[in-house]
């Protein structure tokens, strides 16, 4: 039993340093038998740690909203009385499916996780963007928030599951994606939603999250030989990702969420010595003896990162999604700011075993700041996260309508 933990656990670490090497083969991973030995590995990985979402104890866990609360949001304002022709007059109810691309943060790597196998674990039913598992009361995600203005929503991530299982639905997010491979996955997301009987392609509001680059500033910035051309990179990846959508998915609304300052995260005062292990793995390119940190390296990180965040508002912004009736992007800010510091106090409750990844609470934090964000105007939006029973922001009479640049 002893030799099968310390075994799982050692596959565990593999599989976290080496998830990067294993997806730079996208192409190569696309031989059906490769794949298959792939999955298989996978299966075993999961069958091995057995689902983790389940528990219901832990300081991982968000506080919930107690049973005898109303929904707080009016859900009568929330939903058209017909179906809109225009995605400026979209509101939370008139949404019939949810879609994500990204990384492990969009997997909820962990969120449940005790133990290091468990980091191994993808929960994606509590993932803050794509996760519908439970209700809003106690996994405060966006397509469970946007249940209960459209109870026949689809599209979310049931419980635990790998982006090849049928429980993740249309969450696309690989551990260990990278900028790069946005465009194949945009692709894959289409194909599994055009393919989906549920869905009536032409008709439905869709909506996609979209959120990368973790695994490009933690792990291959410091392997690059030119790093400032990372943001360059990345709007490009961007572009033809939002160009293959707005092209071939109808109706779709794509928000675009940057990923956290990997300072924020890495770099702080009486960190736990478990995670600085495991950031050693996860973060060579800040912390550990992969790349030749020093703060100076870091210091150019930070200001790529920066750089790379700009691009992404950028590429929101772009004349050639702008005006137009069916397809929309929006950068949705909560996370350019996001702080660990809760009244005085570093909560780091918020993060997975690993210090790294989301808990549970942190994706119920992320998931209500995504939903403000998507019913507040352009430059007044919130840029942190919030306990969800503190902030939980509703559409208006005045303005019931999601906000995209041209109806601000
Ligand atoms: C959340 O609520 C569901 C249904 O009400 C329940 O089955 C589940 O155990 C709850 N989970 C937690 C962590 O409270
Ligand atoms: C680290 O620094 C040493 C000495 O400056 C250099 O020889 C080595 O190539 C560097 N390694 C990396 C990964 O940059
Ligand atoms: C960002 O957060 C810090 C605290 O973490 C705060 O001092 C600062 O004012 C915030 N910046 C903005 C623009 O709100």
């Amino acid at each position: 039993m002893k030799l099968l933990q310390i075994f799982l656990t050692a596959i565990t670490i593999i599989h976290f340093t080496y998830s990067q090497e294993l997806f730079e083969l996208t192409t190569r991973l696309d031989d059906p038998r490769l794949r298959f030995l792939f999955h298989r590995f996978r299966n075993f990985v999961f069958n091995s740690i057995g689902k983790t979402s389940y528990k219901t104890k832990g300081v991982f866990l968000q506080d919930k909203f107690p049973d005898n609360m109303p929904f707080p949001c009016d859900i009568r304002i929330g939903k058209s009385r017909e179906q809109p022709k225009s995605i400026h007059k979209l509101r939370p109810g008139d949404i019939s499916v949810v879609g994500a691309l990204g990384d492990s943060l969009t997997c909820s790597t962990g969120a449940m996780a005790e133990r290091m196998m468990e980091l191994s674990m993808e929960n994606r039913g509590l993932a803050w963007s794509i996760g519908g598992q439970w209700n809003w009361r106690n996994a405060t995600t966006l397509p469970n928030i946007l249940k209960e203005f459209n109870p026949s929503l689809i599209g979310y991530s049931f419980d635990d599951s790998f982006p090849f299982h049928k429980a993740s639905q249309f969450n696309l997010a690989e551990i260990g994606a990278v900028s790069n491979d946005m465009p194949f996955m945009a692709r894959a997301l289409v194909k599994r939603i055009k393919s989906d009987r549920r869905v009536n392609f032409k008709y439905d509001w869709k909506v996609v999250t979209i959120s990368i680059g973790g695994n490009d500033f933690c792990s291959f910035i410091c392997l690059m030989d030119k790093p400032e051309r990372l943001p360059d990179m990345h709007r490009i990846s961007l572009m033809k990702t939002l160009r293959y959508l707005k092209n071939n998915l109808p109706r779709a609304f794509v928000n675009i969420v940057s990923v956290p300052h990997v300072e924020t995260v890495m770099i702080y005062p009486g960190k736990p010595r478990s995670c600085s292990f495991i950031h050693r793995g996860e973060c060579a390119c800040w912390v550990g003896p992969l790349a030749n940190v020093t703060k100076e390296s870091r210091e150019r990180w930070m200001k790529i990162q920066q750089r790379f965040i700009q691009v992404e508002e950028e590429v929101a912004k772009s004349e050639e999604f702008r005006r137009l009736d069916e397809f929309a992007v929006m950068y949705q800010p909560w996370s350019t700011n996001v702080s660990l510091i809760v009244d005085g106090k570093r909560d780091l409750s918020l993060l997975s075993f690993d210090c790294f990844h989301l808990s549970q609470k942190g994706n119920a934090w992320g998931g209500t700041a995504l939903w403000n964000n998507m019913i507040e105007p352009v430059n007044k939006k919130t840029i942190n996260w919030y306990n969800p029973l503190k902030k939980f922001n509703c559409p208006t009479r005045e303005h019931p309508y999601i906000y995209t640049y041209d109806n601000s």
